[in-house]
């Protein structure tokens, strides 16, 4: 066996060899080996001798770009740990916002009911009906294995019962779905054109069909907005890439949306675009 702090020291020798940042040792070993905050620093708890080549293959993985989260195959998002593998999008701190909105527009709604198109990990379904307890949620994505990491995710959040999951390519319109009270999308959204100047560890580990939004990006907007199954006064909520609010709320008022809200991120870009029909 050894200690936290013998393999702690293992990785930092491993990180400075492969000219790897420290901090991404110390995330494995929390979240791979499932120590504690405390027990990183304490450095008494005891692993198995094999945790300090797992650490080795996981940093050598980190080293060539892979995102952490896939090593370690979890993201927090929403407070709540969900599942990731390379099938789904990680979920991102900027698609809070677009929760964080909803939860609080229909928090004293009975009963709402939600469509959640491009679910992908699941991360807006499952903090939807977790934090709305009595809320609906039907989650389409075209992506079986999307589809399947997200259920599991929802089982392991206790809100399967809660959530239908869908296999749906959102391009052939909406299935046929009951009006919902909102339909919400983070749909692919980067211009075709930009796909090659992401950062390595996007581009070549994150799923292209998840990112591609068409030419100018806009592809799933303009298709969503034509077609979303929505009750009158019911609302439709986006999150855009960083300058691409103004254009989505654009596409809104041409479709007859009232009432269109760009709601602004921490550095003032609009990232959450909202309309009632
Ligand atoms: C940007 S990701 C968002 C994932 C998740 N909702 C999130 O916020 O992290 C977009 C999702 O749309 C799905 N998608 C792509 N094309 C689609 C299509 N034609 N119909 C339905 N879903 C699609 C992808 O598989 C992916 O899961």
């Amino acid at each position: 066996m050894l200690t936290v702090d013998e393999l702690k020291k293992i990785g930092f020798e491993y990180a400075d060899k492969l000219g790897a940042d420290r901090s991404a040792s110390e995330f494995i070993i929390m979240h791979k080996f499932g120590v504690t905050r405390t027990e990183l620093i304490i450095g008494e708890k005891r692993l198995p001798d094999a945790a300090a080549e797992e650490l080795r293959v996981c940093l050598e993985r980190f080293s060539r770009g892979e995102p952490l989260q896939y090593i370690v195959g979890s993201e927090e998002f929403m407070s709540l740990e969900f599942k990731v593998t390379p099938d789904v999008l990680i979920p991102r701190p900027e698609t809070e916002l677009l929760v964080e909105t909803l939860i609080d527009m229909f928090k004293d709604f009975a009963a709402p009911t939600f469509i959640d198109v491009g679910t992908g990990s699941g991360c807006i379904a499952v903090s939807l009906a977790k934090y709305l307890p009595s809320a609906r949620i039907t989650a389409l994505d075209i992506s079986p294995a999307a589809l399947s990491v997200a259920a599991g995710n929802a089982t392991a959040n206790g809100v399967a019962d809660r959530i239908d999951f869908i296999g749906h390519d959102i391009m052939l319109g909406f299935p046929s779905l009951p009006a919902a009270d909102c339909v919400v999308s983070n749909p692919p959204y980067i211009r075709n054109g930009e796909i090659l100047s992401l950062d390595k560890n996007v581009r070549e580990f994150e799923p292209l069909s998840a990112l591609c939004g068409g030419a100018d990006g806009l592809d799933f907007y303009r298709r969503i907005t034509k077609c979303a199954v929505l009750k009158s006064g019911g609302v439709l909520a986006y999150e855009t890439g960083f300058d691409q609010s103004e254009a989505v709320g654009e596409i809104l008022r041409r479709q007859g949306f009232k009432d269109i809200r760009i709601i602004p991120d921490l550095e003032g870009r609009g990232r959450v675009v909202l309309g009632v029909k």
